[in-house]
């Protein structure tokens, strides 16, 4: 039995995903010949692929992959071998049909598309459990293959459940919650609208509503049950394989979906986390141009900072190699020329170590046939070939650049109880969207790096202290632990920033009769004794802080200052003129600071600003708005300035002192120019 790792990739390296069962037998060694010469070194295989190996329920046979590992072995192509759980069989949906997820009103979810199934059906489990182990068994030891992927995009498709396995498993997690129906009715506050159970039985996942709004407090209960049903279904496939894969060999899942805490999963059944990175869905066709972004494609830095905090060293099952669209929605432009390397090196800029291409080459049937590839239907040659090859000799160029560090003195704290409740909850959910937003952009604009870090059962003060400021915009849901962990960074010398409506719930989502910020309101020196939405037909209001204006935005909490609090920012309209928006708190050797209001990004690049940790970097690259700036640090303290162009036109950085261009092996100084799309990475 192997032990869960920490995989490490040794050098950065290129990959695809590869589909034999999509090909004719004579395609397999010229493809992956060809592979190789353009720079790529591994394929995924198999993650769709049940009936290949399970034609008829417990007919197994494994000739056809044999066929295809031998070529791999002639070949020398490395190989990540996957479960193929996420489509399960015709046979066996026909014939057990409640392995099917449901639709809130009872209607299966037929087979025809995939990820159709349930987490919670014993015989789902039973059957994914054997083709796991049928696998495991027969490819563990396999030399080709470096490692495993489990089933495929975990929520992807859909994250929410609800199969009668779904209501049952439910009932036997909150009996494990709760103990007793007494408890579990005093938590969810049932005696509102007369909503009390007086048997298990009676309880189930959300069903059909008015206004389809069940209990807020079930609600919550069940994206926690949702995760931990997504978590243990995880968990059984890691489980076997442990038993089989090669010593060295990791285990992987890809992706980052919603209603799972995907860094417990990481912790307990993974030795790497695998993001899939599509910055093309920013010029779909069919996103609404009102809600169109400036940051488009650079906004995927958003979700590899996500990827990051999962898994500092990560990889990238799947990236974006041309055009997408699906039948049944409509397609995005191809990658421009210059863009697919634009994306690879944003991912490995971010901290993949491992970049794979989704695909090799574009399906000619089925629902994904717009899905394009590296290459076309037709094989032939092209720019998008070209580019990977190229891609090829720049990460060899940046070898060194695999495993340093990624560095950043500003985090964002999140938390799975708070990102749930913002599901429950259109109030916070519109709070976490304006200040979600507006740190992300005010970070990419002013050259700040960022980090984010979720707070966890095991975080420890060490892994604050690394930061010299965090924000924590709205921790609704704020409990004792974790005020004392953030008291102590603050004592410690860090720099602690809360928005509005900050420690108002409990971890049943109740609100708390303390006096607000509840859990904090010493920490803070502040005393949140009103507040109020900002309505539609309500004026501007804004904010005025040591002479700077900020706007507030959706949100205004009415403060006075405690005895160690220091007002530092007033209102300057409507019936809250002149009372207190801002305050600020020396502790030890930190400051905590609680903004009565969300994080639009003005705000929030005002207050990087005042804190002296905006453009940290100013002094030895100067970087234009347009461009995203990334530094990452080696083991030998050298540092590297990656400077990403994502607009059509050209760009000129300048450099405050001589550095290395890595692409170009040379001196480079003073002011440089980016190519429309251009990535360079300058050594200092
Ligand atoms: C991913 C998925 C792939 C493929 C790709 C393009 O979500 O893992 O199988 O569907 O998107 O749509």
């Amino acid at each position: 039995m192997n032990e869960k790792q920490n995989y490490y990739f040794e050098k950065l390296s290129l990959g695809t995903c590869y589909y034999p069962e999509h090909w004719e037998e004579s395609f397999w060694q010229t493809d992956l010949r060809r592979m190789k010469e353009n720079g790529i070194g591994t394929v995924r295989i198999a993650e769709f692929a049940w009936s290949k190996f399970e034609e008829r329920e417990n007919e197994f046979s494994f000739q056809f992959f044999d066929k295809f590992m031998e070529t791999a072995a002639k070949e020398d192509m490395r190989v990540i071998f996957c479960t193929p759980t996420a489509t399960p069989p015709a046979w066996l949906t026909e014939k057990y049909p409640e392995v099917l997820n449901a639709r809130k009103d009872g209607v299966l979810i037929r087979h025809g598309m995939r990820r159709h199934y349930n987490y919670n059906s014993p015989v789902y489990r039973q059957f994914a459990a054997r083709i796991t182990e049928k696998l495991g068994e027969h490819y563990g030891q396999h030399p080709n293959i470096v490692g495993w992927q489990l089933d495929n995009e975990f929520n992807c498709e859909t994250d929410v459940f609800y199969s009668e396995s779904d209501s049952i498993a439910f009932r036997v997690f909150l009996r494990e919650k709760y103990g007793t129906l007494q408890e579990l009715n005093r938590a969810w506050g049932t005696v509102f609208w007369n909503q009390t159970y007086t048997d298990w039985e009676e309880i189930f996942v959300p069903r059909v509503t008015y206004s389809d709004s069940a209990n807020p407090h079930l609600l919550l209960d069940y994206y926690r049950f949702i995760s931990a049903s997504t978590l243990s279904f995880c968990r059984l496939q890691a489980d076997i394989l442990r038993r089989y894969v090669k010593p060295g060999d990791f285990i992987t899942t890809n992706g980052i979906f919603e209603n799972m805490d995907n860094h417990k999963m990481e912790k307990e059944s993974l030795d790497i986390y695998m993001y899939d990175s599509y910055p093309n869905f920013a010029f779909g066709m069919n996103r609404d141009p009102k809600h169109a972004e400036d940051l488009n494609d650079r906004k995927w830095s958003r979700n590899l900072t996500e990827a990051r905090s999962i898994c500092r060293h990560f990889g990238i099952m799947e990236q974006q190699s041309g055009a997408d669209g699906c039948v049944h929605s409509l397609c995005a432009p191809s990658p421009k020329p210059g863009q697919m390397t634009l994306w690879a090196l944003q991912s490995a800029a971010h901290g993949a170590d491992y970049v794979s291409f989704f695909r090799w080459r574009t399906c000619r049937f089925g629902t994904e046939m717009y899905w394009n590839g590296i290459l076309d239907y037709s094989s032939r040659d092209n720019r998008r070939l070209e580019e990977v090859r190229s891609l090829y000799e720049k990460f060899r160029r940046l070898e060194p650049v695999t495993g340093s560090e990624f560095l950043a003195d500003v985090a964002q704290l999140k938390d799975y109880d708070n990102l749930w409740d913002a599901k429950v909850d259109r109030m916070h959910a519109r709070l976490n969207e304006i200040s979600d937003n507006g740190i992300f952009r005010a970070a990419q604009l002013t050259h700040t790096p960022l980090d984010y870090v979720y707070l966890q059962a095991d975080t420890e003060l060490a892994d604050l202290t690394k930061y010299r400021v965090l924000f924590y915009p709205h921790p609704v849901i704020l409990t004792q632990e974790r005020a004392a962990l953030l008291r102590r960074y603050v004592e410690q010398g860090g720099t602690l920033v809360f928005g509005c409506r900050t420690g108002y719930k409990d971890e049943n989502g109740i609100c708390v009769g303390e006096l607000l910020p509840g859990k904090v309101r010493e920490l803070t020196g502040a005393d949140v004794y009103e507040y109020t939405v900002l309505g539609p037909g309500d004026d501007p209001v804004c904010i005025d802080a040591g002479g700077e204006t900020m706007k507030a935005e959706y949100f205004c909490d009415l403060i006075r200052p405690l005895e160690d609090g220091i007002a530092a920012g007033t209102y300057l309209s409507d019936y809250y003129r002149g009372q207190t928006a801002m305050t600020c708190r020396r502790l030890g050797g930190g400051t905590v600071i609680y903004y009565g209001s969300t994080f639009p990004c003005g705000t929030a690049m005002a207050l990087l600003k005042r804190l002296g940790a905006a453009e940290p970097w100013r002094g030895r690259i100067q970087v234009p708005a347009e461009c995203e700036l990334v530094v990452r640090e080696d083991r030998s303290g050298s540092r590297y300035f990656f400077v990403l162009n994502y607009t059509k036109s050209v760009q000129t950085v300048s450099l405050g002192c001589e550095m290395t261009d890595c692409f170009e092996e040379k001196p480079a100084s003073g002011n440089v120019s980016l190519e429309p799309y251009e990535v360079k990475v300058f050594r200092y």
